[in-house]
């Protein structure tokens, strides 16, 4: 697996040091959000399924209570380019009234999180912000806030920590750069 990765773009120790600093903004953000009466925690909403590695590591370094819950956007179009959105797994949660971070792995053109976005609004959440690990702006298409970000990489395919290709490389403890021959094969 090890030998598919051209470069390693952000290291595993890089990772855990954002991670952290991002868990410890995201509790001074909501402290006093979530401390109203009657008290509620902050509902991380993770996008299934590139966004669950980073949220495991993400919700223990955040120390104000929280909730989990998960969404599946799937889009049309194949291989490393993405196409049109839709919703094939819904939340189980109510989110009307409550504080709301979409956690996910990567923005790249930002439709998934575009399309995302305005479904949640539209269930009229207290509040609704995005944080990414990972957002390539170089390839944005759909403007799109994104309030935590944990690197801005180069538009270049990116595979480990929670990334896929073709539902490999999930499991890399790093984010690295998969060889080109690699998806080019597939793709043709
Ligand atoms: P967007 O809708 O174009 O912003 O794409 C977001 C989705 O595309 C992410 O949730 C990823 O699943 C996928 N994606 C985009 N870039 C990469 C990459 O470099 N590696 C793996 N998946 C990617």
């Amino acid at each position: 697996m090890q030998n598919d990765i051209a470069e390693i773009l952000v290291t595993e120790e890089e990772i855990q040091t954002r991670v952290a600093e991002l868990g410890r903004r995201i509790s001074i953000d909501y402290r006093d959000k979530v401390a109203g009466d009657p008290p509620q925690s902050l509902l991380l909403v993770g996008l299934l399924r590139g966004a669950i590695v980073f949220l495991s590591d993400l919700m223990r370094a955040i120390d104000i209570p929280v909730q989990l819950d998960f969404i599946g956007i799937s889009s049309y179009g194949s291989g490393t380019e993405s196409g049109a959105v839709r919703l094939v797994m819904d939340l189980e949660t109510d989110i009307a009234a409550r504080h709301v971070v979409i956690v996910e792995d990567i923005v790249d053109t930002g439709k998934t999180l575009s399309y995302l976005v305005g479904n949640l609004e539209a269930r009229n959440p207290a509040s609704l912000r995005i944080c990414a690990l990972l957002d390539k702006p170089d390839r944005r298409m759909v403007p799109i806030e994104v309030k935590y970000v944990g690197f801005e990489i180069p538009d270049k395919f990116v595979v480990g920590y929670g990334l896929d290709f073709a539902e490999g490389y999930r499991n890399l403890p790093f984010v690295g750069v998969l060889k080109e021959h690699l998806y080019k094969v597939v793709l043709m």
